[in-house]
């Protein structure tokens, strides 16, 4: 039997990644636990989803917090109640310190919608599909201290079709992130 790694998962929005990682739990393919979801946005979807799988979630929003390594220590300090082992960053739109970094060294993982180190930060599908690239993806990676950087764990490759827009190879892009998110996971 393999051990079970309790998880960390911070977002902001849809938690779309969240919900593959939450299937694939259940379905008994990833041997893991989400100990708390954290979102730094009151009504970010993902927080339904959590609740509708039992999943704790705490909401942690910015006001009252001077600066980005006082807010990150909160959410350490919330992370580590729960003892996570590993933090896995679904959607979460803010930038770690150095401090949370420290806290969990080679411990926080990434998804971002493109093969890195081409076109990090956000939008990376629109990016690429205005740059016009034949191919684009998405990238499972652990987090440093730069925008998108870090050691890559999982790349799927998303050829571009003639016929594409934006929304349509972000869809397809997505579709690879809910099986490679899961995977990296899984590796780790
Ligand atoms: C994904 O495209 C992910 O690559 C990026 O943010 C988006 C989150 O989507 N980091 P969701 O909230 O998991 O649906």
């Amino acid at each position: 039997m393999a051990r079970i790694v309790n998880l960390g998962v911070l977002v902001s929005g849809s938690g779309s990644n969240l919900q593959s990682i939450i299937d694939h739990i259940e379905k008994g393919s990833l041997p893991a636990k989400i100990g708390i979801l954290v979102s730094n946005n009151p009504s970010a979807f993902a927080l339904e989803r959590a609740k509708k799988h039992g999943i704790p979630a705490a909401v942690i929003g910015h006001a009252g917090f001077a600066n980005r390594e006082d807010y990150d220590r909160k959410v350490v300090e919330t992370l580590n109640a729960h003892g996570v082992e590993l933090v896995v960053l679904a959607g979460f739109m803010r930038v770690l310190s150095p401090f949370f970094l420290r806290s969990f060294p080679m411990r926080v993982m990434n998804i971002h919608p493109a093969l890195l180190p081409s076109f990090p930060g956000t939008h990376g599908q629109k990016q690429a599909f205005d740059y016009g690239v034949k191919f684009s993806g998405c990238t499972v990676h652990f987090a440093d201290e730069g925008v998108d950087t870090g050691p890559i764990i999982i790349q799927a490759v998303v050829p571009v079709c003639d016929a594409d827009t934006e929304e349509t190879l972000s869809g397809r892009i997505l579709k690879e992130e809910h099986r490679i998110y899961p995977q990296a996971i899984r590796l780790y």
